[in-house]
């Protein structure tokens, strides 16, 4: 299904910026644990957001990912302090951009491309502009103006009514398999950024591309 595409949507956290990166500052301030607090932090952050869509009890990612930092930090019994928190919750400020973000968004210019995360504003604004992408995007749309976590419905259709378009004028990229599944389940055609090389999931909600990354995007510059 490929009709007119008018928009591109990007997902942030492991789409645009690696976000497994935070690995190196976890290892530096509790060293040992470097891959078991990044990992376990993005698995927590990702439950408390869906916990919290399905409670109907909303929180900024700003404050989830804060609080599930706190929680892998007591469950692997090490010493959390305000200081050494405040040094993660920065770093999350600073993620690197896949190697090939920059120059696959810059042949795509003269596209509408757009942010859509479930990302707070506290943190996308500083992400994107500490990367230096700020003027790449004609919209930086965080759920949080929604108050409606993707994979939610009703979340998909917060972007979409911003972007003033039918659903399925919208090219929506993830690399996350909840996300893209969402997307397609809303009616978003979907690219699917497979840069783990993952099955497909399991929910009916096959992806309409599949690309190792942004590169599979250049078909249509
Ligand atoms: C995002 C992450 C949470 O929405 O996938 O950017």
């Amino acid at each position: 299904m490929d009709s007119s595409i008018k928009a591109f949507v990007f997902d942030v956290y492991g789409t645009l910026f690696d976000v497994t990166a935070i690995k190196k500052e976890c290892e530096e301030l509790y060293p040992g644990y470097g891959e078991e607090i990044s990992q376990s932090w993005r698995s927590k952050q990702v439950e408390y957001f869906m916990l919290r869509q399905l409670m109907g009890n909303y929180a900024t990612l700003h404050t989830i990912t804060h609080q599930a930092l706190k929680y892998v930090l007591k469950e692997n019994d090490l010493q959390s302090n305000e200081e050494n928190e405040q040094k993660l919750m920065e770093a999350y400020l600073h993620l690197p951009l896949y190697e090939e973000v920059e120059g696959v968004l810059a042949q795509l210019k003269d596209k509408n491309l757009t942010v859509f995360s479930n990302g707070s504003h506290d943190m996308l604004n500083p992400l994107i502009e500490n990367a230096g992408l700020t003027g790449a995007f004609k919209h930086i749309l965080s759920v949080d103006e929604v108050k409606e976590f993707k994979p939610a419905p009703a979340s998909y259709q917060y972007a979409l009514d911003k972007l003033g378009l039918a659903n399925n004028q919208v090219l929506f990229m993830s690399s996350n398999g909840w996300d893209i599944s969402g997307a397609k389940n809303f009616g978003f055609q979907t690219a699917w950024i497979n840069r783990k090389n993952l099955p497909v999931e399991e929910l009916d909600l096959e992806p309409d591309y599949i690309f190792d990354d942004l590169k599979g995007l250049l078909k249509w510059k």
